[in-house]
């Protein structure tokens, strides 16, 4: 089966294609927020909170009626990776991510643990999101790690091959998302961090887009954090993210 069979994108709402980066330092606060946002569905964990609270309160999270997105960005060796998702899956989360660098083998292996363990155990296995060249990777950092490739380059050339390994999708900033969505199968599933209303600030994110110019460009999901967790009113800012998308089909 299909992994995309088990997230059909088109049956979502679009309070549910916004992801909200829970980039916060405790259990406490991340509660505070997921309270405050009921018509959020899909909460970011990334290293820090899952560092600070553990996997008990990823799956805490799910309980209370949420999906995650577990941002972990996994890089290491094909058999270490593959344990670590069987472990992933357990958990129950929604998404997670890995680097498209660790290589073909590294994926092929998180491909396999998702499919094994998918049979029974959970209803849904988490997608497997790629991870192509960190947006705070300027091109001379590219050059001095070896990769001799134009930057640009370099993120198709890691879209496709998490394509053929078998990956349900990529993190792609608001610069490749459009690109991205060209040179992949529809099929990909595609998320977009760096966004940025127009009545919100732009912190430190240079290159932003607006949720709306996102999913126009052909993202799939949006991750927004600061705009909504770092205002006084999330549920508002929350739901004016909505309002600005809701007509877009
Ligand atoms: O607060 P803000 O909306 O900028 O948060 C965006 C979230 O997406 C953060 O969790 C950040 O780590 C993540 N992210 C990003 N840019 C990328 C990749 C991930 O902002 N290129």
């Amino acid at each position: 089966m299909p992994l995309r069979e088990t997230l059909p994108i088109s049956s979502f709402s679009w309070e549910e294609r916004i992801i909200v980066a829970l980039d916060v330092a405790s259990r406490t606060e991340a509660l505070r927020l997921i309270t405050l946002l009921p018509q959020a569905k899909f909460f970011k964990v990334g290293l820090r909170l899952f560092v600070a609270e553990g996997p008990e309160f990823v799956e805490e999270i799910i309980k209370r009626g949420k999906e995650v997105f577990l941002d972990l960005k996994l890089h290491d060796i094909p058999n270490t990776v593959g344990q670590t998702v069987e472990e992933i899956v357990n958990l129950g989360v929604r998404m997670m991510t890995l680097h498209v660098a660790g290589g073909r083998m590294m994926m092929k292996r998180a491909v396999e643990a998702v499919q094994n363990l998918n049979a029974s155990k959970k209803k849904y296995p988490p997608l497997l999101l790629g991870v192509t060249v960190l947006t705070s990777l300027t091109p001379p950092d590219l050059q001095e790690i070896g990769v001799a490739l134009e930057l640009s380059q370099q993120v198709v050339r890691l879209a496709r091959l998490a394509e053929e390994c078998g990956l349900d999708g990529l993190i792609c900033s608001p610069q490749e998302v459009g690109e991205v969505r060209r040179i992949v199968n529809p099929e990909m599933i595609l998320i977009t961090p760096g966004i940025r209303p127009s009545w919100s600030t732009k912190n430190d994110q240079r290159r932003v887009t607006t949720p709306r110019e996102a999913f126009q460009k052909g993202a799939d999901f949006i991750v927004v954090g600061r705009p909504i967790i770092a205002s006084s009113r999330p549920h508002e800012a929350f739901s004016r993210i909505v309002e600005e998308i809701k007509d877009l089909t």
